[in-house]
């Protein structure tokens, strides 16, 4: 089946504060056509890491997302862990440390905005590929952030709910000389 561009939804639609459903592992085929739609809609917006299923108004708990290791633009303009292509069913994460690092956001749901998360530095997260199988990987740094960022999705949380200081939301527009200078300090 040719896949299709999915209509991504914006805060405050309450798909995306909803929480989403466990994947049915023992039939994987609508799975498998929501992540090629899902990654359609994805090579669709460029230049972005991730989208989870509520973001597309599917409330099941499936998450795709990618770790280029050249920066696509200047929200992600610093050091990072290369991560091939992942798709993550019914995904978990462990949290490895108490340890919680401040570092800058964004989000294909709330467009145009940026904002300073503080998240765990360090997880462990299992998830099924779309075969069924399962995976276990550990995350530091900005991977374990693009992780924590999509399962929250999954839970009906966006980044704004998880800042701490909301001096450090804004627009992406009036924010990036300032982004560029303190993107360092993550
Ligand atoms: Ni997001």
């Amino acid at each position: 089946m040719t896949p299709q561009k999915l209509h991504v939804a914006r805060m405050g639609h309450p798909v995306l504060a909803q929480k989403a459903e466990p994947v049915n592992l023992s039939d994987l085929d609508k799975a498998r056509e929501i992540i090629a739609d899902m990654h359609f809609t994805l090579e669709s917006i460029g230049e972005r890491i991730g989208l989870a299923a509520p973001q597309v108004h599917i409330p099941l708990r499936i998450v795709i997302f990618s770790i280029p290791k050249t920066a696509p633009n200047l929200r992600y303009d610093f050091d990072r862990e290369e991560v091939p292509f992942t798709v993550m069913i019914n995904p978990e994460i462990t949290f490895l440390t108490d340890k919680q690092v401040l570092g800058w956001e964004g989000c294909i749901s709330v467009p145009g905005m940026l904002g300073e998360v503080p998240r765990c530095e360090s997880i462990r997260y299992t998830f099924y590929d779309q075969m069924g199988v399962q995976h276990e990987r550990v995350a530091h740094g900005f991977h374990a952030r693009v992780v924590q960022h999509e399962c929250d999705h999954l839970d009906g949380i966006l980044f704004p709910m998880r800042m701490t200081d909301m001096s450090r939301f804004g627009f992406e527009e009036e924010m990036i000389e300032f982004v560029k200078n303190k993107t360092i300090e993550v």
